[in-house]
């Protein structure tokens, strides 16, 4: 089922979530099918449970090249839950970024430019990753959705933070 994603300026998007306890159950299940049709509703990059409401650590993501995105870096379709990210080196970048909960916007924003990433899958699987750019900068903006951080709380320089059509006029934008 599409649900309604929260807008920056709703409280609930500056909550922490909580850790899943079990997995494999109905609810879990109906959580993520609810995130996936609200993402591809959207045509999203990627979506964190609690922008729709869920004070749960579960997000989605998963970007691949298509008419609308010709020039993307594509990220396989991923289920992470109960994340732990690890910064690989310290070396930072900043990249554009935009957000289900800031339609329309984008931002610049420092991310680590490399990290390794951990956590479960919706069966209780344990994986890990080691990613870099446009991969990496997908999981912090989606993990920090969990601690209850948009990405404009990340913008270092707000000369740097504007409208989609104004900055990028004509081009179609992910959004996470
Ligand atoms: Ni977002």
């Amino acid at each position: 089922m599409i649900r309604e994603v929260l807008r920056m300026g709703d409280p609930r998007l500056l909550q922490r979530s909580q850790e899943i306890q079990t997995f494999g159950t109905p609810e879990l299940q109906a959580l993520l099918t609810d995130m996936r049709d609200t993402m591809a509703h959207l045509n999203g990059a990627g979506l964190a449970a609690p922008q729709i409401g869920v004070g749960l650590r579960v997000v989605i993501f998963g970007v691949h090249a298509n008419p609308r995105y010709p020039d993307v870096e594509e990220v396989p379709d991923t289920v992470l839950i109960n994340p732990v990210l690890t910064p690989l080196g310290e070396e930072m970048e900043e990249g554009w970024e935009g957000c289900l909960s800031v339609p329309g916007m984008r931002g610049a924003v420092p991310r680590y430019k490399r990290l390794r990433y951990s956590g479960y899958d919706e069966l209780g699987r344990h994986f890990e990753r080691e990613v870099q750019d446009f991969h990496a900068r997908v999981v912090q903006h989606e993990v920090d959705h969990l601690d209850g951080i948009l990405y404009p709380m990340r913008i270092r320089d707000l000369s740097k933070f504007g409208f989609n059509e104004a900055l990028f006029p004509g081009q179609a934008l992910p959004e996470e």
